[in-house]
């Protein structure tokens, strides 16, 4: 696959021995998400649901919600903003759909969701800090220091209209999917209901669904290894909590719809 190099005539060049680094450095960090797959299999992720003794101190789960994906958009932006480059429409386009996703995600979700008086680990905000300070950092870097700039004609490139389809579809289901979520409890409760409606009539998670789809999207409409490299990691982290959900799901309601699936409808 040949990603967007900057190899564009009257650009400056990083030292080739910078994009070597990168590159190698993308393809680790996508076979430890590969790794992550395996174990998130076997270990359920001890926040939410699934919270349990064993995992250390807890912190109120909103200040770790905030603390560990605030940090996302801040290594983006400083990734980026250490290079020259990204500074055209589109990379700036592609900063701005990263932040407007981590500004909700990290100061309006953690306001608006009821989560009672539940508490995280501060071994999984610690984690999570390291996940979003490298995708935030690998994408930013991307952008300031290694991407070409985006042609004029970007609108119009299949990459584009299809990677920005899927964006926008994945992030309308994730956030609907999230609201239906958030209307199962009252103000203070932190008790499960089983959700209904919208595609939760197919699917146990459409917010992961949503999730993975806007990413998916955004590897494509960035055409970017570091974006490609977050969506390998968002389906690795999402995949195998939304089986864990569905069996939990079912093991808990003895009415849960039979023919539900745990994320993909039809098929898983
Ligand atoms: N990019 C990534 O790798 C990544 C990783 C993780 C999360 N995310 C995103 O972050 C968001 C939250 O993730 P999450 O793992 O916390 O999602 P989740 O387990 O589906 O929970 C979302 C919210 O709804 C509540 N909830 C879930 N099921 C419920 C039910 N049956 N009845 C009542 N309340 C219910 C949860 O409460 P409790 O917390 O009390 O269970 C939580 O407040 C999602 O949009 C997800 O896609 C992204």
């Amino acid at each position: 696959m040949v990603w967007l190099g900057r190899d564009v005539e009257g650009v400056e060049r990083e030292p080739a021995i910078v994009t070597d680094v990168f590159t190698r450095v993308v393809f680790v960090w996508t076979a430890i998400g590969a790794a992550t797959f395996v174990l998130l299999l076997k270990v359920r992720a001890p926040y939410g649901r699934y919270l349990r003794p064993g995992w250390g101190p807890t912190l109120p789960h909103r200040v770790g919600w905030i603390a560990m994906e605030i940090v996302s958009p801040a290594a983006l932006v400083a990734a980026w903003l250490s290079g020259s480059g990204g500074r055209e429409v589109w990379a700036v386009l592609f900063v701005v759909l990263w932040l407007a996703h981590y500004l909700n995600r990290a100061l309006v979700f953690p306001f608006v969701s009821r989560w009672g008086g539940r508490r995280m680990p501060v071994a999984i905000m610690a984690s999570a800090i390291v996940f979003n300070a490298v995708n935030g950092g690998l994408n930013g870097w991307w952008f300031g220091h290694i991407a070409a700039p985006y042609p004029d004609g970007w609108a119009t490139d299949p990459r584009f209209v299809i990677g920005l389809s899927l964006f926008v579809c994945g992030a309308t289901i994730n956030i609907r999917a999230d609201a239906t979520l958030r209307g199962l409890r009252a103000p203070g409760e932190s008790g499960y209901r089983i959700p209904r409606g919208g595609l939760y009539r197919f699917v146990s998670c459409p917010n992961y669904l949503g999730e993975i789809v806007e990413w998916v999207g955004f590897a494509v409409l960035a055409w970017s290894p570091a974006a490609a490299t977050f969506a390998v990691w968002t389906a690795a982290n999402l995949t195998p909590r939304a089986l864990s959900h569905h069996a939990w799901y079912r093991e808990t309601f003895d009415d849960y719809p039979e023919k539900r699936r745990a994320l993909i409808p039809g098929i898983l």
